[in-house]
């Protein structure tokens, strides 16, 4: 297969897992016959730098002319000014609508090697696989603000239809999966909580079911998540309680570093929930930020990208062979304790590139045996 993918490094330590994660998808390319064409693009602070603008015509043109889109990082202290014009987030946030990413799928699944480094008990963590849909473009996210000298205002609004498709698309990813969706608001304050909530009760019944739905209140999910995570198959959420959630969940696996994430629009899914067809566009990214802390030094974990790289080839290139190998890799290289500065307690911690590194050594000894 040939395929075209744009690849947004962004800031921090954005450019430095992106790196890792194009080398792991050549690696790809090279075992399994395919060529990727990766073309790098501007987004964020190193986009206002070079244009003025988050969001540079340029980048935006060639991502809707991708196959996919791989993406590090945004933001930092240089361009955080309250009161900048421009913000480097302006600009994900501006991609993720222009393209119609409306779902945005954030596995967790806590490894066993890296437990230890999750601040919840191990006879909690066994057996939890889940998976949060974060609605990603619309909400408080994308709602008219106001800000005078003395107060502020950002309004959160949502249409019944951008409540339909994500909870749809939850759904559909739930009958692949174990057929449980927690449907996560605040209906007791919110008048958007109580319309979604209305609404996915109503997809659910009539559309699924086959599918169980349960509601829950995002403050009390909060908790559930950390004293009972195997209880949870899919989560579905508005786009500021999904943020919030699933960076609560990452501690769950250990470090925010280890969670990749897809964000797609629409596009033929099949039963299993997956996305069948090629050119079903998607942006792929570690849930994680730029940790301007670290940035340069390469000590970031780069497992996170990684495995959106995994999810890049099974969503938007429908290659699932391609996706697992990825994904077998990375967990080999956490049982083998390859572990990066996050993850590691003693100091045993590699690099980002020896972290990449074995991650790619394993990809071409597996790729012998399987294909
Ligand atoms: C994320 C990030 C972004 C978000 C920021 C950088 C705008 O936190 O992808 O979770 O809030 O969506
Ligand atoms: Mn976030």
């Amino acid at each position: 297969m040939h395929a075209d993918i744009v690849v947004l490094p962004g800031d921090g330590i954005g450019p430095e897992v992106a790196a890792a994660a194009v080398d792991v998808l050549q690696a790809i390319a090279q075992r399994f016959g395919h060529r990727f064409s990766l073309h790098e693009h501007l987004i964020g602070g190193a986009a206002i730098d070079a244009t003025g603008k988050p969001l540079p015509d340029e980048t935006l043109a060639a991502a809707r002319n991708a196959d996919a889109v791989l993406l590090g990082a945004v933001g930092g202290p240089k361009w955080s000014d309250p009161n900048a014009s421009v913000r480097p987030e302006q600009g994900l946030l501006a991609i993720r609508k222009a393209l119609g990413l409306y779902a945005n799928l954030r596995p967790t699944r806590p490894h066993p090697a890296a437990m230890g480094a999750s601040p919840i008990k191990p006879h909690l963590l066994a057996g939890v696989d889940l998976l949060v849909v974060r609605e990603l473009t619309g909400g408080i996210y994308f709602g008219e603000r106001t800000r005078t000298a003395e107060s502020a205002s950002d309004l959160c609004t949502y249409t019944v239809t951008e409540i339909e498709r994500v909870v749809r698309r939850a759904c559909l990813l739930a009958r692949g999966r174990r057929g449980h969706v927690t449907s996560v608001d605040k209906a007791n304050v919110l008048e958007t909580s109580r319309l979604w909530r209305d609404v996915a009760s109503r997809i659910a019944r009539d559309e699924f079911p086959d599918i169980t739905i349960e509601h829950q209140l995002v403050d009390s999910m909060a908790m559930h998540l950390l004293s009972k995570p195997r209880a949870f198959d899919v989560i579905v959420t508005e786009n500021m309680f999904g943020d919030i959630l699933t960076d609560e969940a990452s501690m769950l696996a250990g470090s925010l570093g280890l969670l990749p994430s897809a964000s797609l629009g629409e596009g033929s899914v099949g039963a299993d929930g997956l996305v069948s067809t090629r050119r079903a566009k998607g942006i792929f990214e570690p849930i994680h930020g730029s940790a301007p802390d670290i940035a340069g030094r390469g000590i970031a974990n780069p497992y996170g990208t990684i495995l959106s790289a995994a999810l890049l080839l099974r969503y938007s290139l429908g290659l699932s062979q391609e996706a697992a190998c990825i994904e077998q890799a990375v967990d080999d290289a956490l049982d083998a304790g390859v572990f990066t500065a996050d993850l590691a307690s003693d100091g045993t911690a590699v690099s980002t590139r020896d972290a990449a590194a074995a991650v790619l050594t394993r990809i071409e000894s597996t790729a012998q045996v399987n294909g």
